[in-house]
């Protein structure tokens, strides 16, 4: 028997729920709610949910999220949970056949520090 970690840890509710938190220290979040279900606070109460369990059980170091700079939603959700905007990528993220750029929103472990 091996110890292999799987590195795509995923959440997929009835089809209408994604997220995805691969389990290694520093790590990406995405999301993608149906839109019947959009606009009730699902999606940050999600991503809080996983938040604590990437950091408390998986000891994620770090979690990053990709937010469209065009999609103020996504971004709200980074910002009501203390996400910090890192910069601005380059086209970054591909939807619907085209190329935007995105902000990089990240958060380290509560009271971990960093070496300088
Ligand atoms: C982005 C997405 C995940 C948000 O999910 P959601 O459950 O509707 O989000 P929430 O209800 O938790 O709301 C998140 C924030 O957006 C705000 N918001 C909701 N609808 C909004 C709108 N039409 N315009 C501006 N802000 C809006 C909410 O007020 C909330 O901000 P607040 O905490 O400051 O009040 C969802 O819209 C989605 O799946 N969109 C399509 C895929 C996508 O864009 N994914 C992100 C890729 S970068």
């Amino acid at each position: 028997m091996t110890n292999k970690i799987d590195p795509n840890f995923s959440i997929r509710v009835d089809k209408d729920i994604t997220l995805h938190i691969p389990t290694i220290g520093s790590t990406s979040m995405g999301y993608w709610l149906d839109e019947n279900h959009q606009g009730n606070g699902t999606m940050t109460k999600s991503v809080k949910a996983l938040m604590d369990y990437g950091f408390n059980v998986l000891k994620l170091h770090r979690i990053q999220i990709l937010c469209a700079v065009h999609n103020i939603k996504s971004q709200k959700i980074a910002l009501s949970l203390d996400f910090k905007k890192e910069g601005t990528l380059k086209d970054a993220i591909h939807h619907y056949d085209s190329f935007f750029d995105a902000y990089l929103y990240a958060l380290i472990a509560p009271n971990r520090s960093s070496r300088t």
